[in-house]
C-alpha cells in the first residue's frame, strides 16, 4: 500500500474521513502526538489498528470524541452513566486539551476497543484539525499513538511515516505536536481519582480543579506488579539504541545545561551533544524529546546518555517517558562512565 502525506486543508480532511468511512486507517496530529485513527465504533477498523501497530490486542485504545459533552457521550452509548462530577469537572477544565479520562465503558463500544476491560479512555484533543475531523466524522476516533508498538510516538509526519510507511493509505500532516508527549490518563473508575499516566496536566492541576487528592501510580518497574493501566509497560517508547539516564548531571558546558541529550561512538570522547532546552524550559524540553530521541537513535551509536530530569510540573511525565526508555543509569566515575543496567524490563 503506499502511504501519502497531504498537508491539513478542508479537502485533505475530508479525504481522511472519507477513507476512515470506509473502513481504513488515517494518521492524524493532535497536540501530543499523532494519532493512528480508525472509526472508533467499528470492530474491523480497531482490528487494523492493532494490526498495523503490531499492538497486543490487550492493549486497550483512547477514543477521541466529538464533542466534549459527556452527556452527549452517555446519550450515544460511547460511554455509561452516570458520569462521575469529576468526570465533568476536567472536561470543563482541560478540554479541549491533553487529559485522557477513564470512565464506565458505554455499551456501544465493541470489545476490541478496550480489551475487553469494563472501562473506556476518552479524550477532547485540542489541535484544530483533529476536531475539524472529529466533527465532520461525528463519531468517536480511536487513536494509539501512530508509531509501532514500543517505539517512539511520532511528533511529525515524517516520523509517522517512519512508522508506518506501506501499512496505512494517508497520513494528515498538521505540523510538529506543540506539547509533544502523550496526554495524562486518569482513572475516575475507583474512589480515588487515579493517574496512570503522567502527562502535560500535572497530579497537583487536577487535584486543585476537583478539590481533592489524586494518587499518581508510579511506573511498575518488574512485569511481575499487574499492571492497572494495561499499556503502562515499563519498557515502552524505547529507541533501539541502549538508553542510560545519568545519576549526575552531565558537565559539558560551561555555564551549564540542563536537559542534556547526547551520544557518541565513544562516550568518553567528544559527544554528539544535542539540549532539548537551551532556555531551561520544561514545555521545550517535552516538545522536543521524541523528535531528537528519534534522530539521535539513528546515529548509530552505542549508548544515549540523558541527563537527570530538573525539577518541575513536568518533571514526572518526563521522568516517567524517559525510564521507560531507558536500559539503566550511567554514572561517570574515574575519567569514564559506568553503566548499570535496570535489573527488570
Ligand atoms: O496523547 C495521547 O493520548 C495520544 C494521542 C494520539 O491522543 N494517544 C495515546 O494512545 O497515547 P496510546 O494508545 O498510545 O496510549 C493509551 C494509553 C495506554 O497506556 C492504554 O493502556 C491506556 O491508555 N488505556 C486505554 N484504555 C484504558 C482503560 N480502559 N483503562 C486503563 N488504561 C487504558
Ligand atoms: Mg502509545
Amino acid at each position: 500500500m503506499k502511504t501519502r502525506i497531504l498537508p491539513v486543508s478542508r479537502d485533505s480532511i475530508l479525504e481522511a474521513c472519507k477513507i476512515l468511512q470506509q473502513g481504513d486507517l488515517v494518521a492524524f496530529p493532535t497536540e501530543t502526538v499523532y494519532g493512528l485513527g480508525g472509526l472508533g465504533l467499528r470492530s474491523e477498523s480497531i482490528r487494523k489498528i492493532f494490526e498495523a501497530k503490531g499492538r497486543p490486542s490487550t492493549d486497550p485504545l483512547i477514543l477521541h470524541l466529538p464533542s466534549p459533552n459527556l452527556t452527549k457521550a452517555v446519550e450515544s452509548r460511547v460511554i455509561g452513566g452516570p458520569v462521575s462530577e469529576f468526570a465533568d469537572i476536567l472536561a470543563a477544565r482541560f478540554w479541549p486539551g491533553p487529559l485522557t479520562m477513564i470512565l464506565p465503558r458505554g455499551s456501544a463500544i465493541p470489545r476490541e476497543v478496550t480489551a475487553g476491560l469494563d472501562t473506556v479512555a476518552v479524550r477532547y484533543p485540542a489541535h484544530p484539525a483533529t476536531r475539524e475531523l472529529l466533527t465532520e466524522l461525528q463519531e468517536p476516533l480511536a487513536g494509539p499513538s501512530a508509531n509501532r508498538f514500543g517505539r517512539i510516538s511520532p511528533t511529525d509526519a515524517r516520523a509517522v511515516l517512519q512508522e508506518l510507511d506501506g501499512k496505512i493509505p494517508l497520513i494528515l500532516d498538521g505540523g510538529d505536536c506543540s506539547t509533544g508527549i502523550e496526554s495524562t490518563v486518569i482513572s475516575l473508575w475507583g474512589s480515588t481519582p487515579t493517574i496512570l499516566r503522567p502527562g502535560a496536566i500535572s497530579a497537583a492541576d487536577i487535584s486543585q480543579a476537583i478539590d481533592r487528592n489524586v494518587v499518581t501510580l508510579t511506573t511498575s518497574l518488574d512485569e511481575e506488579t499487574p499492571a492497572i493501566s494495561p499499556g503502562s509497560l515499563t519498557s515502552h517508547y524505547a529507541p533501539q539504541t541502549p538508553l542510560y539516564i545519568s545519576s549526575q548531571p552531565i558537565e559539558c558546558f560551561d555555564p551549564p545545561y540542563q536537559y542534556i541529550l547526547f551520544t557518541s561512538k565513544n562516550p568518553n570522547l567528544l559527544p554528539h551533544v544535542r539540549i532539548l532546552t537551551k532556555e531551561g524550559k520544561a514545555e521545550v524540553a517535552a516538545q522536543n524529546l521524541y523528535r531528537i530521541l528519534r534522530e539521535t537513535d539513528s546515529l548509530g551509536a552505542p549508548a544515549i546518555l540523558v541527563d537527570p530530569i530538573p525539577d518541575s510540573p513536568l518533571a514526572p511525565a518526563l521522568s516517567d517517558r524517559i525510564t521507560r526508555a531507558s536500559s539503566g543509569t550511567a554514572e561517570w566515575r574515574n575519567g569514564g562512565w559506568t553503566f548499570k543496567a535496570r535489573t527488570k524490563i
